[in-house]
Parts: C-alpha cells; structure tokens; sequence
C-alpha cells in the first residue's frame, strides 16, 4: 500500500519504524521520536532481556506490538527461547498492526503472522490470544489487566507501557505497582519509559531497586526497577 493510502492513525518516527495514535486516549501508542529506538532502550535494554538466555516478558500493555516485535526479533537473532505474556484491554484493528509493523523488524517472523491471524476481528470480550512457533511463544490477555490473575515470581522482564500517568493513571498507582512488583522472579527487572517522580516513589515503595537511565530519543531519562533478593516479599 503506498504511503500516502495509509490509515491516518499510522505514524512514522524518525528512526523509520512506526506506531500508531489511539484516538480513546489521545496519545501515540509509541514514542513518536522512535518508536523502535523506545523499545530496544527502554524495554528491551533496560530489563536486559537483550542478554538473557530464555527471557519471559509481561507486558502492560500490548498496543500495537512494537516491543513484542522487537523482542521476538531478538530472541530470533540470539536463538534463544521467549515467553512473552501481554495484557491488552482495548485491542486496536489487526489492519493497523499490519501496517504499523509493514517493513520493521519481526513483521516477516511466522509467529508475528500467526498473531495477526488470531488478532480479535472486533474490541468485544475474547479469550487470551495464545500461539507459539518453535521455542517462541506468546499469549494476550483481552482485559483489563486491573482485575487479572497475575503470575507471581515469574518474569524476568516487565515492560511497564502504559499510556501517560495523566492519561492512563490506573496503570501507575502505588498499589497496582505493588502487584506488578509480584510478578517478577527475584533479579528480575521493570522498564519504563516514565520518569515521573511519584512512578520511582512508587516503585521503590514496592521494594525494588530503581535506576535512572538515560532516555531514549525525545526523553531525559527513563527507569528501570529491580527485584533484588532480599527485597520485600509478598
Ligand atoms: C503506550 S500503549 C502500549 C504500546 C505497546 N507496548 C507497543 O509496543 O505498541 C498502552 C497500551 O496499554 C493498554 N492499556 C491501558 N490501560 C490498560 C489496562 N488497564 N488493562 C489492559 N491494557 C491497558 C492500552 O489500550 C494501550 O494499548
């Protein structure tokens, strides 16, 4: 499809790769200064799962599948094992993931196009998306992550990727961080391309150990959040 026929939500970055604006929240899913270059940085850097031999991933939430992407891709690259379990409550068009990822990493992977083919023809109430190829394996939850059964001491990585704390608040509060703080294994990291004040307070008051890092393009900075052992238990 050429570029010029494309949705008008779609939205090319500077380093070439793309996200979308998801006009509920009135917000891009992605940083609109790199979308690919937020993932690898922010998320994929900063829980280290771009070193981590069989990386499992939780992410909040799935959007348009920039970060799955970018993981898959390098799990491929690496010939390691993924487990990459994601919450979405508002899936947006299986079009607009297509043509977000049309030429970016992972979008010729056969587990990409199995997700796509299994992707919920409309935003209604849908049982978890679960489909793996090989020794890589993803499943979605269609809800609000809120009021989900989370895994407990499971995740190496947390990719905390919620739209912004004023938008998006029920996803950053103190007591759903806590609850995030449970979901990883011990040495386990959270990401987020958030630097706010009160998201490190609320992190650290969950017990992990938070890190500011440099941002990706377009941000100052960002965190990362590590459940260290001998950290609170829950
Ligand atoms: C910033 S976007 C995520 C972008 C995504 N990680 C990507 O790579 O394209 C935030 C996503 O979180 C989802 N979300 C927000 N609050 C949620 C909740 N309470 N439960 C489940 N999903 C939620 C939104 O619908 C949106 O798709």
């Amino acid at each position: 499809m050429p570029e010029d026929a494309l949705p008008s939500s779609i939205i090319t970055t500077p380093d070439g790769s793309r996200t979308a604006f998801n006009a509920r929240f009135g917000e891009a899913y992605g940083s609109q200064h790199g979308a690919q270059g937020q993932a690898h940085h922010v998320f994929l850097e900063g829980t280290e799962t771009h070193t981590h031999p069989a990386p499992r991933v939780l992410e909040i939430g799935f959007g348009v599948g920039v970060n799955f992407r970018a993981t898959l891709a390098d799990a491929q690259r690496r010939g390691v094992a993924l487990d990459y379990v994601a919450y979405e409550f508002d899936p947006a068009p299986a079009e607009v993931l297509r043509e977000v990822a049309q030429g970016g990493e992972g979008a010729e992977h056969p587990l990409w196009a199995k997700v796509l083919e299994l992707w919920p023809k409309a935003s209604t109430a849908h049982s978890p998306l679960t489909t793996s190829y090989r020794n890589l394996r993803v499943t979605v939850h269609f809800q609000d992550v809120l009021q989900a059964d989370l895994p407990r001491d499971w995740a190496t990585a947390l990719y905390l990727d919620g739209f912004s704390p004023t938008r998006n608040p029920e996803v950053w509060t103190p007591e759903f961080v806590e609850r995030l703080a449970g979901t990883l294994e011990m040495g386990g990291i959270l990401a987020t391309y958030s630097a706010a004040g009160h998201v490190r307070r609320s992190l650290a008051a969950a017990g992990l150990q938070v890190e500011r890092r440099e941002g990706a393009a377009g941000k100052r900075e960002c965190l990362r959040a590590v459940r260290e052992v001998g950290s609170v238990e829950w």
